[in-house]
């Protein structure tokens, strides 16, 4: 460390000359970025794609146009160069492609000519900070309030889930809603080539894949770095993109204790997503034979979550299926427990469908009703629960599907009856509580006020400790909504620590004793956020 650097507020030469450059490159690409400036600016534009000079197209609310914005051909590469000194990487005759991220989070890639034959070609995806989230993917009809529920439920119950679908279908943005499932106090290791996610939980560990330099000498990809995440404690793995022989390490990992594991994959549909993975399983350096793969991929994989860009620019969730084990052909077999069905187009050309259970019973049921889903019980698959109409789906005639009684046999047994209310008031509590946002950090500890603000309060604390001396239990103030009473607050007995009275009055606020059901801990309202664990502790800690 230089003299200048130890003192706080000044910049080394070293520091301030790294600044300089930086800013002359952020002022280089700008001015080479000319032509499209507008473009990046323009908040509803999501991906500007340049095929050369003369070919520049955007996407703008899920759809491509083309624009008449114009390279000269030495602008737009010396555009692609300055990018690759940018993020400090090399492109040139011999490495003519870049994958990167800009400062700014923007993910880009460029491939120089005479490879891109139109002239160089840049796609730049650009990075909004604040993420999608589950609400506004049901708003723009992605998917409905009982499949963000079901997902919440497979998070919570950590199956293993694989986000699939084609390029630019989705698939980072629901790994990203679906991540934010996981509960604040697990620990997460996260592992991209570009660093895309935006985890808000407070035990998170980031890691992001590095090519080698131009002597070929300090890659790390992601085998390294899901080599590192095995050993680091990881409560949950989640993997940005599998697309290498990774993807055999993961399914190791996801067979051996790791699960509730995520990541993506570009596949199109549920079986194929199975045998992508296996293909990219064959990619590592391991060899074992196909069959012991297949029976690996099998194993590992629960759930399948595919989505879909349709014509119309829309991106919607297709599939939520169950991955099944091998038939006795050792093929993969998967069952759809959720479906999108197209109906049509609108006399805009926009893709008209819906998105329904389709009465098939998932094999963990049981567990997700053991781990505090009540509502999920055979009804919540019916389609007819939510008005539908069974969607067309294929299932195996080897395997013991267990359907919904009403649909024995892939058939309508009866008619739909109508939900008792009280039924239909907790299933709709149920899908409302997923689109709440999600934070299991307990809420903090009642206080008593340091300091009554005024002289009537005062008295009334008086009354409080008259009522507390007599031993009678005060009244309305200490029940809950329901007028249920609620726990007191522990003060620790002798011998016993502080933290571990206030673990047991958490476990009964959330009804989680060892002897009563477990309970999920209720969420606040969205918008509302209970204080981190950092703070809380803090508190806790001014307290004691
Ligand atoms: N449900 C959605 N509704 C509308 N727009 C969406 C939805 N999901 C994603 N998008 C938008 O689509 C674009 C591509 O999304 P995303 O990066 O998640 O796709 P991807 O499948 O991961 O792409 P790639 O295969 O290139 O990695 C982004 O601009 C994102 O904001
Ligand atoms: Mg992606």
């Amino acid at each position: 460390m230089t003299r200048a650097s130890c003192i706080p507020g000044r910049k080394s030469v070293r520091e301030k000359g790294k600044v300089m450059i930086s800013d002359m490159y952020d002022k280089s690409l700008k001015a080479f970025l000319k032509p499209i400036r507008g473009y990046l600016a323009d908040k509803d534009v999501t991906e500007i794609m340049i095929n050369g000079p003369e070919d520049v197209w955007i996407e703008k609310n899920g759809r491509l146009f083309k624009t008449t914005a114009k390279f000269t051909p030495e602008g737009v590469e010396a555009a692609g160069r300055n990018m690759a000194q940018y993020v400090g990487r090399v492109i040139d005759d011999e490495r003519p492609r870049l994958d990167a991220r800009l400062p700014d989070g923007s993910r880009i890639h460029v491939v120089l000519p005479p490879i891109a034959r139109k002239g160089c070609t840049i796609s730049i995806r650009k990075f909004f900070p604040g993420k999608l989230t589950i609400k506004q993917l049901i708003d723009f009809k992605s998917l409905t309030p009982e499949w963000a529920r079901f997902i919440d439920a497979c998070v919570i119950t950590k199956q293993n889930i694989v986000v699939s679908g084609g390029t630019g279908s989705g698939k980072t943005t629901l790994l990203n809603v679906v991540s934010s499932l996981i509960p604040n106090d697990e620990r997460i290791l996260t592992i991209e080539d570009s660093a895309e996610l935006q985890l808000t939980q407070d035990h998170l560990v980031p890691f992001e894949s590095r090519p080698p330099d131009k002597h070929g000498r300090g890659g790390v990809n992601m085998a390294h770095l899901l080599h590192s995440a095995l050993r680091l404690r990881p409560d949950r793995i989640v993997i940005g993109e599998v697309r290498g022989g990774e993807a055999f390490d993961l399914m190791q990992s996801m067979n051996t204790g790791h699960s509730g594991s995520m990541c993506t994959v570009h596949a199109n549909s549920p079986t194929e997503t199975c045998r992508r993975i296996e293909s990219l399983c064959l990619m590592s350096d391991v060899e074992l034979p196909m069959v012991a793969i297949r029976a690996q991929v099998a194993a590992a994989l629960n759930v399948i979550i595919c989505c879909a860009r349709f014509h119309d620019g829309s991106r919607r969730l297709t599939h939520i299926s169950e991955v099944l084990p091998l038939n006795e052909k050792g093929d993969y077999r998967t069952q759809d427990l959720f479906a999108f069905t197209v109906t049509g187009k609108d006399e805009e050309g926009r893709i008209q469908g819906y998105h329904a259970p389709t009465g098939i019973l998932p094999t963990f049921l049981p567990k997700l009703q053991a781990y505090g889903f009540p509502e999920m019980d055979e009804s919540f698959f019916d389609p007819a629960t939510y008005g539908l109409e069974k969607p067309p789906v294929v299932a195996y005639q080897e395997f013991k599907v267990r359907w919904t009684p009403r649909l024995e046999g892939g058939e309508e047994q009866w008619e739909p009856k109508e939900m008792e209310p009280d039924k239909k008031n907790r299933l709709e509590e149920a899908l409302q509580e997923v689109l709440e946002e999600r934070d299991l950090v307990p809420p903090p500890m009642a206080e008593e006020p340091a300091v009554e603000p005024d002289s009537s309060a005062a008295e009334k604390k008086e009354e409080k400790s008259e009522e507390r001396d007599s031993g009678e239990e005060p009244q309305a103030e200490n029940n809950d909504k329901s007028g249920k009473p609620r726990p007191k607050i522990p003060v620790a007995k002798e011998g016993e620590s502080s933290k571990k009275a206030r673990s047991s009055y958490v476990r009964q606020l959330l009804g989680n004793s060892k002897t009563g059901q477990a309970k999920r801990p209720k969420r606040m309202p969205l918008g509302v956020r209970t204080p981190r664990r950092g703070q809380a502790s803090k508190g806790d800690h001014d307290q004691e």
